[in-house]
């Protein structure tokens, strides 16, 4: 494995950096972060939950808004769900499933990451990061 730049190469596969490992606390911020899919921009963001890092489009499944008001805050006051925070749509942090509300049984599209030497990765092939916003609490 090698660092270059804002880029990894592990083995074969090229993954880019979302942050640092420490970066994501168990239901704390998330960090929000834009990709690329074609000539289509998506935002996008990644947390921590049952100690593994997790990522997700950030587009709400209700009308397509973005998860969070308050920038970087995604979970709701339990730390157990994923919100919505403009109806209250809640989703599994797990695998982006809708659990309540308005959803329409429809969940995340989840993102492929992957924790290596002290950084999450996306290794999504399909998606190229353009940038990351971190916030602090
Ligand atoms: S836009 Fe997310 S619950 Fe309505």
């Amino acid at each position: 494995m090698f660092v270059s730049g804002s880029r990894i190469e592990v083995d074969s596969l090229s993954s880019a950096i979302i942050c640092s490992s420490a970066t994501l606390v168990e239901g704390g911020l998330g960090v929000r972060f834009t990709i690329r899919q074609g000539d289509q921009t998506l935002p996008a963001f990644a947390v921590r939950f049952a100690g593994c890092a997790r990522a997700y489009i950030n587009r709400c499944s209700h009308m397509g808004l973005q998860l969070d008001i308050k920038p970087a805050s995604f979970f709701d006051n339990d730390k157990q769900y994923i919100i919505c925070a403009t109806h209250g749509a809640r989703y599994d942090p797990v695998d982006g499933a809708c659990r309540v509300g308005p959803c329409h049984s429809t969940g995340l599209l989840a993102l492929a990451v992957t924790e290596t030497d002290g950084y999450v990765l996306l290794t999504s092939d399909r998606y190229q990061l353009v940038s990351t916003e971190e916030f602090e609490e």
